[in-house]
């Protein structure tokens, strides 16, 4: 499962499918395995520095990963690799981080190309939480197939990440993100904001940027600073993703801003309930979204209670006066107040970047 999880690793991060691994495995001393057509070596792919290499003690069939939305799932990669290998896959066991899926998407259900191939056993990190996909387990069993569920099931879980929060909650996985001064200013008195933190913070949300599948803004932050909303690398180039770009609030955007300019397309939800935009985004196959401000519109989803995480990033800069990091949340006593779980504290710079989950009863 190790490797099933590495190899899942190598998947993207954003658009609307999960990161899947899954390793075929011969059972020991079972006829699977042999060679279809030549007399091929096993192994176990290819290994890159930090990942787990092929199984010790077992022979490796076939390994695979879903390399995103439209491209084969994770064991139906296996399965080729095996057969591009000339390795018979009937009798094996498969691993993989998911439960295998039952369901016809852009390509056919997996628990069927299991059975076909004559997969033995499955063992399974996650069930799947995803109620189009499930049944794949029962499938399976129904059909005479030993399956597992649940091993390294946390590890699988932390590696579905926001993927697995969109599919549970039904809406995007949110994460606000802020960039404030010691003293929670987003921006000076006369608006100007730019910029308050390092370039080494901002490299690290740029980054962030090309990990998610839609960036948004409230109308105000569009309005103010005409941004271009893209995820660019140090250079100044556009990173090979960039998420949608999505502006929220009613008014009207002028033409020819910046947002006009390359990047993701460009959408403006005329809207001011932060559930209905998310539906919107979660209807377009957003599973990660990412809100960066400003503060009216982070007031807002945070009191809608859509957000699932926040990155601030704090510079040692006071202001004194300004906009705060976020508009009234209607908190009139400390004893109110909403208190996050930090997960990661990491210094970029001169500056600090505080990871913090919002939890499941704040919401
Ligand atoms: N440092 C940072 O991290 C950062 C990030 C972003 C912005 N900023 C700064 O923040 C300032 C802009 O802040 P802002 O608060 O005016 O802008 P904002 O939060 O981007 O946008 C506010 C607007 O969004 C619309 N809206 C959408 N949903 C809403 C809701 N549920 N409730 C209320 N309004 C909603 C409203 O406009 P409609 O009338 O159009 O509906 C509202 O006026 C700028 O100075 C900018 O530089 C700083």
């Amino acid at each position: 499962m190790a490797r099933a999880l590495d190899l899942a690793r190598r998947g993207p991060v954003h658009g609307p499918n999960p990161r899947v691994g899954c390793v075929l495995l011969a059972a020991p001393g079972a006829a699977a395995g042999a060679p279809r057509t030549a007399p091929e070596g096993p192994g176990g792919g290819g290994s890159r520095t930090g990942e787990s290499g092929p199984v010790p003690g077992a022979r490796v069939l076939g390994e695979g990963w879903h390399r995103g939305a439209g491209t084969p799932h994770a064991e139906v990669a296996a399965l080729a690799d095996a057969r591009a290998r000339g390795l018979d896959v009937r009798g094996a066991t498969a691993v993989v981080t998911l439960e295998p899926c039952d369901h016809t998407g852009r390509t056919g259900p997996c628990s069927v190309a299991l059975l076909e191939a004559g997969v033995a056993r499955v063992v399974v990190a996650v069930p799947d939480p995803n109620p189009a996909a499930a049944g794949g387990a029962a499938r399976l069993r129904a059909a005479g197939v030993e399956v597992v569920l649940g091993v390294e099931e946390a590890a699988g879980r932390a590696l579905l990440g926001p993927w697995l929060v969109a599919v549970e909650r039904g809406r995007p996985h949110v994460t606000l993100k802020l960039a404030a001064t010691l003293d929670g200013r987003v921006a000076a008195a006369d608006g100007s904001s730019r910029w308050i933190t390092s370039p080494e913070a901002r490299a690290h949300a740029h980054a962030l940027r090309g990990e998610v599948d839609a960036l948004v803004v409230g109308t105000g932050t569009a309005l103010a600073d005409d941004p271009a909303l893209t995820a660019r690398g140090a250079d100044g180039a556009l990173a090979p993703h960039q998420p949608l770009r999505v502006v929220v609030g009613a008014r009207d955007l002028p033409a020819g801003g910046r947002l006009a300019g390359p990047g993701g397309d460009v959408l403006h939800l005329r809207t001011r309930d932060p559930r209905e935009a998310l539906a919107a985004l979660h209807a377009r196959e957003a599973r990660r979204v990412l809100v960066e401000g400003g503060p009216t519109l982070a007031a807002a989803f945070l009191r809608a209670g859509v957000v699932d995480e926040v990155h601030a990033y704090v510079a040692p800069v006071l202001l004194g006066a300004g906009r705060s990091a976020v508009g009234d949340l209607g908190i009139g006593t400390i004893g109110d107040a909403l208190r996050l779980r930090t997960r990661e504290v990491r210094p970029l710079g001169p500056d600090v970047l505080v990871v913090a989950d919002v939890e499941e009863e704040e919401r």
